[in-house]
């Protein structure tokens, strides 16, 4: 039997209107799985949205068009982002889809739960919407989280709590042995020493009351599970977790790279391998956590208004140059920038003057010199798929 490979990207909160930054990991995961599938590999490609949490609720109460009908044409607008990008996805979750991911989300929930790991508590904390997550005094700049720039809310809830100081040890030595290996190694120290200072509990659910949109807790309908936890679930409810046919669970998990931008860093590395460690489960091999795109040297976000809308470039260049500068002009393991001047500039340098001029040339002295067809040099093209094949598996998209 062929190799198999199983990479995903983040889901995508569904409230966010579409920027350069969601069509970066897209294209960039997208790459890895055309060169798995290339090199003959099973692979299976998983992409979707997100669509729980308060502030997807928010907006979608704001917008006016009934929830579920914003919820609808918000992923519909997501999946057409992935289409217009080339993105060779086989499959789409969204955490509303209640016969795929529901399941799943409540099986996991059980899981915790036999292992003892689920408890109930109060918790009060200072909450950032944008990142839907507790924050800690010392997480916050002037008292404002320093990727929204906003206040963050205070809440007392009632809440269930999963037991994920439990699994310290047990995740930093996966994190420390490679057998779940982070990448680049900075962001790997960074989250190693996270972790070494020991991961506290975390609130798991939401009472109806305040928040009455999520997946239903088992066996206490009055709570609503947090978001993250049900989102990080999408990388096995997708694959039938949970419901009858698992087939594709069983063949494809675990997951053989997880693409992510380091804003998500933490989420994947500490709290989803707690998860599967208290379900039994075996851990995803490798993240991949991706630098993030700057506009004039600021983190691209919405709450700045610094975004860059993908399609509006493609509407301009076409796709295969916005490929080609995402891939060519951005080191996944840096933070990267983005301008339309240098978008021309690359395009310009690149593709005009250098591809096109090459390719006008050749075909010109060929016509002129060549008197019949000649065979391309075989060692010259091993070689450069050698070089190829030796970036990629490094994941150095940018000189592959
Ligand atoms: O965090 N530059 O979703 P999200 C590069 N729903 N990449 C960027 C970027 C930027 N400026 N902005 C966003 C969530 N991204 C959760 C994920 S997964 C179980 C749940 C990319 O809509 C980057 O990959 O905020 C980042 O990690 C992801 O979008 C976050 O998207
Ligand atoms: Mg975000």
């Amino acid at each position: 039997m062929s190799k198999k490979f199983y990479i995903t990207t983040p889901i995508f909160y569904a409230n966010a209107s579409l920027h350069l930054g969601h069509a970066y990991v897209t294209v960039l995961a997208d790459i890895i799985a055309r060169y798995h599938r290339w090199k003959g590999e099973e692979t299976y490609f998983l992409s979707g949205v997100d669509e729980h949490g308060i502030k997807n609720l928010r907006s979608a109460e704001a917008s006016g068009r009934g929830v579920q009908n914003y919820f609808d044409s918000r992923s519909a607008e997501y999946r057409a982002l992935y289409d217009s990008v080339l993105s060779s996805y086989d499959q789409f979750i969204r955490t509303t889809d209640q016969k795929l991911h529901w399941p799943a989300a409540q099986a996991i929930w059980r899981k915790l739960e036999e292992a003892g790991d689920i408890y109930k508590g109060t918790y009060e904390g200072l909450y950032c919407v944008g990142c839907e997550t507790f924050k800690q005094e010392k997480d916050l700049v002037n008292g404002m989280c320093s990727d929204h720039n906003t206040l963050p809310e205070r809440l007392v809830q009632e809440n269930y709590f999963f037991k994920l100081s439990k699994y310290t040890d047990r995740i930093k030595s996966a994190l420390e042995s490679g057998e779940l290996t982070i990448l680049p190694p900075e962001r790997k120290n960074e989250i190693v020493s996270l972790v070494s200072e020991g991961l506290e509990d975390v609130s798991f659910s939401r009472p109806k009351k305040d928040l009455a949109w999520g997946v239903p807790v088992p066996g206490d309908e009055s709570h609503v599970m947090y978001v993250w936890c049900d989102a990080l679930v999408n990388y096995i409810s997708a694959l039938g977790y949970g419901s009858r046919d698992d087939a594709l669970f069983k063949k494809f998990w675990p997951a053989d790279l997880h693409v992510l931008g380091k804003d998500i860093l933490r989420f994947h590395a500490a709290i989803w391998p707690g998860m599967l460690l208290s379900a039994g489960l075996p851990l995803p091999k490798a993240i991949l956590a991706h630098g993030l795109i700057l506009s004039g040297g600021k983190k691209m976000s919405k709450s700045i208004g610094n975004t860059v809308d993908p399609n509006a470039i493609m509407a301009e260049y076409g796709v295969d140059a916005f490929r080609f500068y995402l891939s060519h002009e951005i080191n996944p393991f840096e933070d990267g920038d983005f301008t339309e001047e240098k978008f021309k500039e690359v395009y310009n340098a690149y593709l005009a003057n250098g591809i096109g001029n090459l390719t006008a040339r050749v075909m010109k002295m060929a016509e002129s010199y060549l008197p019949e067809p000649v065979a391309p040099s075989a060692s010259v093209g091993i070689e450069v798929v050698r070089e190829y094949e030796a970036f990629m598996d490094k994941y150095q998209i940018h000189l592959a």
